[in-house]
């Protein structure tokens, strides 16, 4: 995808809702996703990861220990041993035994948030992650490809912006993506600014630069040299107002924050 196509330093600021309103519900349910939907927001995060018997789920971590009341790595589970699971109650969801509020507590598939997002009733958009793929070698890229192909998501109709875009720290996995749907946006996330990235140019074919707010923090004026290479940037993780304030002087393109009322609600939009 052209970055030319992704017109850099658009307005009005985006806000992508991380693992969902994940401030107000546990990350990655589809309540956290739903609440995010009605906070407003204009996109949507989820990270993604296979399990055993080749689903991709929403789960951050390698292994399931912190966000549920299971052990082990989710590639070495499979879907029926994720759902038996509950990923609510170590966010203080309070589970009832006689009607336990799934939505709240269930593994999400990225499959059952893709049909959230299309009964949505509104254009929401999807920045889907992919974790540490370069272990499954394609895997992961093309079980996505094949659902978001499913769902409408690599061809966009002529005139409308991409709905969804993947990110990664991996330009190999980026590569990939671009490579089975050259349609699809791509954004190569940084931790860290690297010299060979400090002029504003990023892997070939990625037109999205997904900087963490210290990078910006330290150096605010990457946003230009992002922008002036034609690149968009996202910012992550964007939670406390003054970030959101820096970001928006700043005139980068999109926030992803936990907060997604709040920071709706700090722009005025809301
Ligand atoms: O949106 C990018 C950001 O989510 C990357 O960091 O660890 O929260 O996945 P992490
Ligand atoms: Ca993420």
């Amino acid at each position: 995808h052209s970055a030319r196509d992704i017109a850099p330093g658009a307005h009005p600021l985006s806000v992508v809702a991380h693992r969902g309103a994940s401030e107000d519900a546990p990350e990655h349910t589809l309540t956290a996703y739903r609440k995010a939907i009605e906070d407003g927001a204009d996109a949507l995060e989820c990270d993604v990861r296979l399990t055993a018997d080749g689903h991709l789920v929403c789960v951050h971590d390698r292994r399931v220990n912190r966000t549920s009341n299971g052990r082990g790595a989710v590639s070495s589970l499979e879907l029926a041993d994720l759902a038996a699971l509950d990923f609510g109650s170590w966010k203080g969801e309070a589970t009832d035994r006689e009607a336990p509020d799934l939505d709240a507590t269930a593994v999400l598939t990225l499959e059952r948030l893709l049909e959230l997002v299309a009964d949505a009733g509104r254009r929401v958009e999807l920045a889907i992650e992919t974790k540490h793929p370069t272990r499954w070698a394609g895997q992961v890229e093309d079980r996505l490809l094949t659902l978001l192909d499913r769902f409408g998501l690599t061809k966009p109709p002529t005139g409308e912006p991409p709905a969804v875009r993947v990110m990664s720290f991996s330009a190999r996995s980026l590569h990939r993506v671009q490579a089975g749907a050259p349609a699809v946006p791509t954004v190569y996330l940084m931790q860290f600014l690297s010299p060979r990235h400090r002029d504003g140019r990023l892997p070939a074919g990625v037109g999205i630069a997904g900087p963490s707010i210290r990078i910006i923090r330290k150096d605010p004026g990457y946003v230009e040299r992002l922008h002036r290479a034609g690149n968009q940037v996202h910012v992550w993780t964007v939670n406390d107002p003054a970030d959101v304030e820096l970001c928006a002087r700043a005139g980068v393109d999109a926030v992803i924050t936990n907060r997604p009322k709040q920071v709706l609600s700090q722009l005025g939009r809301r």
